[in-house]
């Protein structure tokens, strides 16, 4: 549906900050070189602790990082072949989670039945992305599209993020291009104005006209037509989970997010610029160099103006759940009724009652109660 622009003061109920997931679509965990060939790593969606482990032979493996024993930690355990072997008494078990051996236990004897919750999992975009939701739905789903990746015409630099954060202020922040005044001493964005709006169930798109100046615009391919005021639209696309961020032809940001914890979000993002340098540079041995000093000098910085600002606004939050804030842009509003739809979704469907992996929340708040306008 199509929304209006206009920037106008709203109330914002802050049990936002509270949200659970919907778990039934892919999320990101870790770098794919993250996890080498007998490694194991632990990882958390959404407070769902996970052994991640790549077996000998390449393939990738996640079982719930809870030994079916006694509880131990799985992620403390060892690769052995295609199994995972718990540290404590070194119970084996497949990549399905399937007990397969007992080393103390007589070769002929039974094994009892003891099985490791197993996770859908996959690799793309060298990242490790699972489906933490309900196995049966995975095949229905998939991480986002992401054409540039192996395109000779774009060059990407990985993104990692940390944040001490709800992910709803994680995705509030990319959302907001009103914060260009943030970034100015990095010759950021300026004048922004919000063109178009529109919202689904699932995803919020919203196109702005934003200003660059500056040096930077030209490394990245933004003010080739002059030295002034350069005038671009910046189109935003919120397909729940993730993002997908297009500065016209210049750059393509896909933004994929991972909800640790209620304060706690990472986020793997693939920025796709074209570089005024020769392919024989772009694409050689100095590539992974060149990519990391633009992380560094470039995209780091942002971010770590960013990280500040909503880690910020998450203590305040903690500090005080029912302080009153106001939001005047129409864009964040859409995200907020998409991020809470799409949890109140699945617990309509699930009809799971209030508990952990939920997200802790009562499924009976509606959007009216968790967004109110004024
Ligand atoms: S606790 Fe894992 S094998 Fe005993
Ligand atoms: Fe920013």
């Amino acid at each position: 549906m199509e929304l209006a622009t206009t920037l106008k003061g709203q109330s914002i109920q802050n049990r936002i900050r509270e949200v659970g997931i919907n778990p039934n679509y892919w999320y990101p965990v870790e770098w794919a070189s993250q996890v080498k060939p007998g490694e194991v790593r632990s990882v958390m969606i959404w407070r769902q602790a996970i052994a991640l482990y790549r077996d000998t032979q390449g393939s990738l493996h996640a079982l719930a990082d809870a030994c079916p024993h006694k509880g131990v930690e799985l992620h403390k355990g060892e690769v052995q072949g295609s199994n995972l072997a718990c540290p404590y008494h070194g119970w084996e078990f497949d990549g399905d989670g399937n007990c397969v051996n007992i080393p103390y236990f007589p070769k002929d004897q039974k094994l009892p039945c003891a099985k490791a919750q197993s996770y859908p999992v996959q690799e793309k975009y060298e990242i490790v992305w699972i489906f933490p939701g309900d196995p049966n739905l995975a095949e229905y789903q998939s991480p986002p599209e992401v054409p540039e990746f192996d395109h000779p015409d774009w060059f990407v630099v990985r993104i990692p993020g940390k944040f001490e954060a709800h992910f709803s202020i994680c995705n509030e922040n990319t959302m907001d291009v009103f914060h260009g005044f943030l970034h100015k001493d990095l010759q950021g964005w300026f004048d922004p104005v919000l063109l178009n709006l529109q919202q689904t169930e699932s995803g919020v798109a919203a196109d702005y006209r934003v200003s660059y100046q500056g040096w930077l615009t030209k490394l990245i391919g933004i003010g080739k037509e002059g030295t002034g005021v350069i005038t671009r639209t910046v189109s935003i696309r919120y397909q729940y989970p993730h993002y997908h961020s297009a500065l016209e032809d210049v750059s393509s940001l896909y933004l994929m997010r991972s909800p640790v914890e209620s304060g706690l979000t990472r986020s793997f993002s693939l920025m796709f610029i074209r570089l005024p340098l020769p392919n024989w540079l772009l694409k050689g041995p100095l590539k992974n160099l060149i990519e990391k000093l633009i992380l560094k000098h470039i995209f780091l910085k942002f971010l770590h103006q960013d990280v500040e600002m909503m880690e910020s606004e998450q203590r305040n939050y903690i500090g005080n759940p029912k302080r009153q804030y106001i939001e005047v842009n129409p864009a964040i509003i859409a995200l907020q009724r998409v991020i809470i739809g799409q949890y109140e979704k699945f617990m309509q469907q699930s009809k799971q009652p209030f508990n952990q992996t939920n997200g802790g929340y009562k499924a009976s708040l509606t959007l009216a109660e968790m967004v109110k306008s004024e």
